[in-house]
């Protein structure tokens, strides 16, 4: 789909006026018991459970009305909306992965990924190996018979490492293997991995697709054997989406063009700041062009975001930096409106230093004035340094 049409889409997709009497947004369907009309209904309801009413917690209209907007957006078949970015990433991983089956993840994933991939698929006997971003050669060698998924973050957290995907669909579709690919980055407005042969894509919709910060919500776009899978994996395990959840992910979705690229104005600008000032040391920035993913970016990726990563010497005490901030609040996640900044201590899970002659920071450059946000970060820089 064109970048056009798609920005007309989605202001306009999944809007119905008429059943609506006249109202642009759907209401917020709250039942948790969904009634059948006869035993004749109820009985097919039961051999489609997915796509026929059932019961709340499997989904309501809102849920339904979600799948379809973003299986418009992604040119997929199908869509699962789970209750956070994490369990669409877990409840796919656990929806293929069995016994003895091994699993291949980028090492700079986001670090919960980590976290339970080595700790709660690790305890039912499944094989984790960690593997570089763009290093082709060594995720062959760590390919073997019993690999199943290839779970790719790209940009990774933290430090923004790009894959070459097409380099690693290729090698998987020759060995039968399962791709994921987390796409929280970029959004579908970004980049369609499904156009680069990936098998399923996930996106936490938390972030700028709900872009408020007051919502939690995963997208997982895939084709429709896959969404059985994985849609009766959300099941048993009763992952549940609240319905204001699907329609807030939806409002969101109508601005997210134009927020996106305010973050990536404003982004650009602090960018500027952050790589004049003697404090920084090191900075990841994907639109640097001396950033060393910055040309694999570009073959991918059509639009950047609000995220930037960078260092300062250990000085002083950190919170002579970050106390002295007033825009930029210390707070997880990102994709808001608001401006995030946040401490970290590894910029891989899989490789933590305790030794670090740094202080390392993930900023979120929020919608505010950009002059405001220079002049916060200015001042912080200043307390830290006298
Ligand atoms: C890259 C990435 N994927 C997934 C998630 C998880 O999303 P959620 O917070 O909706 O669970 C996050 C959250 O920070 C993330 O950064």
């Amino acid at each position: 789909m064109g970048k056009n049409k798609i920005k007309t889409k989605l202001i306009h997709s999944g809007i119905d006026t008429i059943k609506n009497y006249g109202s642009l947004s759907d209401p917020v369907y709250k039942s948790s018991t969904l009634i059948f009309k006869n035993y004749k209904e109820y009985i097919i309801a039961k051999k489609n459970k997915f796509s026929k009413p059932y019961y709340g917690r499997l989904g309501s209209y809102n849920t339904k009305s979600l799948e379809k907007i973003i299986s418009e957006l992604y040119q997929s078949e199908s869509c699962v909306v789970t209750s956070s970015g994490l369990s669409a990433i877990t409840l796919t991983l656990l929806s293929f992965l069995d016994q003895n089956s091994e699993c291949l993840i980028t090492q700079n994933c986001y670090e919960p990924v980590y976290n339970f991939a080595t700790q709660n698929l690790a305890k039912f006997g499944v094989k984790i190996k960690f593997f570089e971003n763009n290093s082709i050669k060594k995720i062959t060698k760590l390919i073997t018979k019993k690999t199943k998924i290839i779970y790719i973050e790209s940009p990774s957290s933290m430090n923004y490492e790009v894959e070459d995907l097409e380099k690693v669909t290729e090698i998987a579709k020759q060995n039968n293997i399962i791709t994921v690919f987390d796409n929280t980055w970029a959004t579908f407005l970004g980049f369609n991995p499904l156009k680069w042969g990936v098998d399923i894509v996930i996106e936490s919709a938390t972030k700028y697709i709900s872009g408020h910060s007051d919502n939690f919500c995963g997208l997982v776009a895939c084709s429709y054997n896959n969404y059985l899978k994985i849609k009766s994996t959300a099941t048993k395990y009763g992952d549940y989406v609240h319905s204001d959840s699907c329609v807030t992910a939806i409002r969101g979705l109508r601005t997210l063009e134009t927020r996106m690229n305010q973050h990536s104005k404003n982004a650009k600008l602090v960018y500027n700041f952050l790589n004049k000032s003697k404090i920084v040391k090191d900075i990841f920035f994907l639109p640097d062009k001396k950033n060393k993913n910055h040309k694999l970016w570009k073959k991918y990726f059509c639009l950047s975001n609000g995220l930037i990563t960078f260092s300062i010497l250990k000085k002083n005490n950190i919170s002579d930096f970050l106390d002295n901030l007033q825009i930029f609040k210390i707070g997880f996640s990102w994709g808001g409106f608001e401006s995030l900044i946040l401490p970290i201590n590894a910029l891989s899970p899989v490789k933590k230093s305790s030794k670090n002659s740094v202080f390392w920071f993930r900023i979120h450059v929020g919608l505010e004035s950009s002059s405001d946000l220079i002049k916060d970060l200015k001042k912080g820089f200043y307390e830290y340094e006298k």
